[in-house]
């Protein structure tokens, strides 16, 4: 038995705020009897769920594996007319949305699902998913601020937790510096802040791995349905 408003959002009717509104608003029957309060558990497999008298019908799930590229948002809509992340999934029929986010000037793995449960899991912070990486910033970076970023720097929003900090390449032509770095919080602007810290601008940041999975076969711009196994090793994090 779950929820009611948890079913609605599972089957892409609204988020749970809204599908709270909607019952609320006595716009969803159960079983033919109009049900106003909330929390109610249902069995979506049993009764029989009508929302503005139409049948919820069980949504199949959706998983890709997405390669942004710089400039998009990770917003569905964008009040300023900007390319979101949506614009990419167009042909896709079913309501997906991110995985978290990653800022508009980061490229790289995003995951889009409509499968609210797996997004609630894996954006937890207990989780600890690990994300890794490839940062571009200009000028030679000393090891002991590397060690520094692996032990953890004082943000505004407190102390990071330790990281995994791997110096990559340094361009001579470019003068950039190239390191891979693995945190497995997500706070906001996280990898920019830590390396700002030091006073060093992020030139260019790109993820490149989300637990397990990476960008390989993947062009920019493009996506890839995750495998049933994928999804599966995905769930371990429950
Ligand atoms: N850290 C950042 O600073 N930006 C992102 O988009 C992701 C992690």
């Amino acid at each position: 038995m779950e929820r009611l408003q948890k079913v609605m959002s599972n089957c892409g009717v609204a988020s749970r705020r809204a599908s709270e509104q909607m019952i609320a608003d006595g716009r969803v029957r159960v079983n033919g009897v109009i049900v106003r309060e909330q929390g109610v558990k249902v069995d979506p497999d049993k009764d029989i769920i009508l929302v503005d008298g139409k049948r919820l019908e069980r949504q199949a799930k959706h998983y890709y594996l997405f390669n942004k590229p710089k400039g998009v948002v990770t917003t569905c809509n964008d009040e300023r007319g900007r390319q979101t992340v949506m614009d990419y999934f167009k042909k896709e029929k079913d309501r997906i949305y991110a995985v978290g986010r990653l800022d508009q000037n980061t490229e790289g793995l995003l995951l889009m699902t409509n499968d609210g449960e797996l997004a609630n899991i894996l954006m937890h912070p207990s989780k600890m998913v690990d994300k890794t990486y490839e940062v571009k910033v200009k000028g030679r970076i000393a090891d002991s601020v590397l060690q520094h970023l692996a032990d953890g720097v004082e943000l505004s929003d407190g102390m990071t937790a330790p990281a995994d900090v791997y110096y990559l390449d340094f361009d001579g032509r470019t003068g950039l510096t190239t390191v891979e770095i693995t945190i497995h919080e997500g706070r906001n602007r996280q990898v920019r802040r830590m390396f700002e810290y030091f006073g060093f601008q992020v030139h260019n940041l790109r993820r490149v791995q989300y637990a397990f999975l990476t960008l390989s076969g993947v062009k920019r711009g493009s996506y890839r349905s995750l495998t049933d196994e994928e999804v599966a090793e995905l769930y371990k994090y429950k």
